[in-house]
């Protein structure tokens, strides 16, 4: 048979060590699969999701309650978009714990971050979507924000929203973006992603002379380890997905008056708690966009991990790089803790 992708990614034997769970978490490869069941529940859903300001929301109630099997596809998606999140999290933590990033693999850790904004849009494209009196502090302190940017922060709003405010075309762009522009971008990057784990040598273990574990697995036990991931996964999606439904509230009416307790998704409350302290175009775009960047060049500008540490957690010579990540999540978690307090 000629050599395919899936040889690529799986030859005949590798080290024992790049494979196994304690190492990696099985993080790279579990957010693969929770990309493949969105895209699949996702595309179940547009046979019954209707973009328009006054049926969108109703269209996903119509989805939730009435179309068979409609409730667990819903949740499904939702669920592993939420996933995707902590595991990709999880994987990023991994990469930089273990210093798994070090050269040859600084261009994929920055793929991976490129990766990672496009996955937290996608997430919050998605969300928008439901268009229900829940997202709208999102879809009108979150997108006021592009206002704040100087010079072209007006044209990038009315970009983003077809508008002057909020209205059809904007839940349009929407909906263009998380099913055709970042949805494509996500799979695109990922592909490449994927394809430069193997290009730079497969995951990272220090170099075969260096090494003091020699034992290698087959392609055949590879992928058995994928295929019993891919079983526990599904069985915890649809855990999920049976117990605790997506949530749906009733459809906008007014985008002027909103609830006092309206919030930003999970996953940006760590910004809307920043905006509380002021200036938002500082609080709302800077600082994370200073954060990004930080992580973007923990590969270029801290020490690195040596040849024999790899393939091990905590090496000792990245110490430094470590404590920034600390610093980076303590101050995310922090501030999604204190947006969550009450009164808050
Ligand atoms: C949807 C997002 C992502 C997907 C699907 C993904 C997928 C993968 C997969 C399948 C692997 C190989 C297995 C493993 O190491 O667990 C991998 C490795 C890697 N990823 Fe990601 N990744 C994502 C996000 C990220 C992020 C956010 C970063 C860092 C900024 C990153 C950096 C890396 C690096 C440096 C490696 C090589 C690790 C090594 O050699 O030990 N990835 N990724």
């Amino acid at each position: 048979m000629r050599p395919n992708f899936f040889h690529h990614l799986h030859p005949p034997t590798i080290p024992a060590q790049q494979s196994r769970w304690r190492y990696t978490l099985g993080a790279g490869g579990t957010a693969v699969f929770l990309l493949f069941v969105l895209a699949i529940t996702g595309m179940l859903e547009m046979f019954y999701y209707t973009p328009t300001p006054e049926q969108a929301a109703l269209s996903v109630q119509t989805i939730s309650y009435h179309v068979p099997l409609g409730g667990l596809v819903r949740n499904t998606h939702y669920w592993s978009a939420q996933l995707l999140m902590i595991v990709m999290a999880a994987h990023l933590i991994r990469v930089v714990m273990t210093g798994a990033y070090r050269s040859p693999r600084r261009f994929n850790y920055l793929l991976g971050l490129v990766l990672f904004v496009a996955v937290v849009l996608l997430n919050f494209t998605g969300y928008i979507l439901r268009w229900d009196q829940g997202i709208q502090w999102a879809l009108v302190v979150g997108t006021n924000l592009l206002k704040t940017i100087p010079v072209a922060g007006d044209a990038l709003y009315v970009m983003l929203i077809g508008g002057s405010q909020p209205g059809p075309a904007t839940l349009i762009r929407f909906y263009a973006w998380h099913i055709f522009g970042l949805g494509l971008l996500v799979v695109i990057l990922t592909g490449w992603h994927i394809f430069r784990v193997r290009r730079d040598g497969g995951i990272a273990v220090p170099p075969p002379r260096l090494r003091e574990d020699d034992a290698r697995i087959t392609r055949f036990e590879l992928v058995q380890r994928e295929v019993l991931a891919m079983i526990l996964i599904t069985a915890i999606l649809f855990i999920l997905a049976i117990f605790f439904p997506a949530p749906i509230d009733a459809p906008i009416e007014q985008l002027t008056t909103m609830a006092n307790d309206a919030s930003a998704p999970w996953f940006f409350l760590w910004v809307q708690q920043m905006l509380k302290w002021g200036d938002p175009f500082v609080w709302g775009i800077v600082v994370p966009l200073v954060v990004m960047l930080i992580l973007a060049l923990i590969p270029y500008v801290l020490p690195q991990a040596q040849d024999a540490e790899l393939g091990r957690w905590f090496p000792k010579s990245n110490r430094l790089a470590r404590l920034v990540l600390i610093g980076i999540s303590l101050l995310v978690i922090v501030l999604t803790l204190l947006a969550l307090l009450p009164g808050s």
